[in-house]
């Protein structure tokens, strides 16, 4: 069966590219060269990149600075309270170590960050207003330290958005943020 299409005739490979076909190919450099310029202007308008501090630690290490902290803040009824602004977070197949945790809002904490074995989520949103969310990975062999401030009370749930298993779809916990001693 022949094709509808037409084929071309002669040496078309052998002329001369047009001067309409030469413009769009000037947009496209240009559109590509400003797309790959705002990639770098990004990373430094964007106020949207990663914060904080990185540091390399093993799984056990890691249990036991969690373990220390969760030692020694005041267990209540809503959750763990922090002696002190640094708070320890710990993500394991499937579940979270030193949550829920209970933070006072206004006050600046260092939330550390970190896994005792594969890659986790730390996915927060506030109760009331799901819109309003982060997003974080949680690498093994790391613990990030972020400064964190949540500025109004309520519940923050939280879950684990990296696919980590068979328990993923378990792992969730919660922020509770109250009235700080000072506001
Ligand atoms: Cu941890 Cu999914």
């Amino acid at each position: 069966m022949a094709s509808p299409i037409e084929p071309p005739t002669g040496y078309w490979w052998n002329h001369p590219v047009a001067d309409t076909e030469k413009t769009w190919l000037w947009i496209c450099l240009l559109t590509a060269l400003i797309l790959f310029g705002w990639m770098v202007g990004w990373s430094h308008l964007g106020e949207q990149n990663p914060t904080g501090h990185t540091y390399r630690v093993s799984a056990e290490a890691y249990r036991q600075k969690v373990s220390s902290f969760t030692n020694q803040a005041v267990d209540t009824e809503q959750g763990l309270r922090p002696a002190g602004t640094d708070v320890y977070v710990a993500a394991y197949q499937w579940g979270w170590d030193g949550l829920p945790v209970v933070l006072e809002a206004g006050k600046e904490y260092q939330v550390h960050l970190g896994s005792y074995d594969v890659q986790h989520g730390f996915s927060v949103r506030d109760q009331e207003d799901l819109i309003r969310q982060f997003n974080l990975q949680i690498l093994p062999g790391y613990e990030w330290v972020i400064p964190m401030t949540f500025d109004e009370p309520g519940t923050y749930r939280l879950i684990c958005n990296e696919f980590c298993g068979l328990g993923h779809r378990v792992m969730q916990n919660k922020i509770i943020v109250v009235e700080g001693d000072s506001s």
